[in-house]
């Protein structure tokens, strides 16, 4: 099963641009690629950072820019994005307590899409009710599971993931949730997440150059 992953297009207004680069054209250029290079892929996922400013003028192009898109495509929120915002443009990507966090089955396993996002701080979070809500999806479900966000959930040891990782309190509650150490004995599984990623090898490389990559991932057996 091919995977497709994108993250931080940081989409602004029409005919701004964010360090001399133009997030919607480097989005429309890396569309036209996956479609080009990849179109066996069976899904694509953006882990957040959507928008620059978490306007709902992006999310609403950035919704019938996908609509027409033939891939199948899910989204998670970052740091840049404003949830209500968000949903207010992607309503169905709400979980029970309103974040943004929801299932996706593939050949290779069920795929889950966490909120890391909290306002008012770059740095992620993952509260009670979202770990709930974590914890809830890998009991009810053999796995394996690919879980994505856009925080990392553990220390990737690079100075700068530091500053934007899943705060240490939080961290430990998604990665020991995944990891099948806490009320979980049954998942095992990848996370994908934004870190590590070419802006912090090298920090003058803005984010309007969303960040792809694709993963092949093996089936389960039988699948
Ligand atoms: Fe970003």
């Amino acid at each position: 099963m091919k995977l497709l992953h994108l993250s931080d297009i940081h989409l602004t207004t029409p005919g701004s641009t964010i360090g001399g680069r133009d997030p919607r054209a480097n989005f429309e250029r890396a569309l036209a690629h996956a479609l080009k290079d990849h179109h066996d892929a069976e899904l694509m996922v953006i882990t957040g950072d959507l928008s620059d400013w978490g306007d709902a003028a992006d999310y609403q192009w950035l919704k019938q820019r996908l609509d027409e898109y033939p891939l199948p495509v899910r989204l998670c929120i970052g740091n840049h994005d404003r949830r209500a915002a968000f949903l207010s443009v992607f309503p169905d990507l709400a979980d029970d307590n309103g974040f943004v966090q929801g299932i996706h089955d593939t050949a290779a396993g069920r795929c889950l899409f966490l909120d890391t996002a909290h306002p008012d701080t770059h740095a992620g979070r993952y509260c009670d009710d979202r770990l709930g809500w974590l914890e809830a999806r890998l009991a009810e479900h053999d796995g394996p599971f690919l879980l994505f966000m856009h925080h990392n959930p553990m220390p990737v040891h690079l100075a700068p993931s530091t500053r934007f990782a899943c705060s240490t309190t939080h961290r430990s509650g998604v990665s020991s949730a995944a990891t099948g150490q806490k009320s979980v004995t049954s998942s095992s599984g990848i996370v994908i997440c934004l870190w590590p990623d070419p802006s912090q090898a090298f920090p003058s490389h803005r984010c309007a150059a969303p960040i792809t990559r694709a993963i092949r991932c093996s089936p389960r057996p039988g699948c």
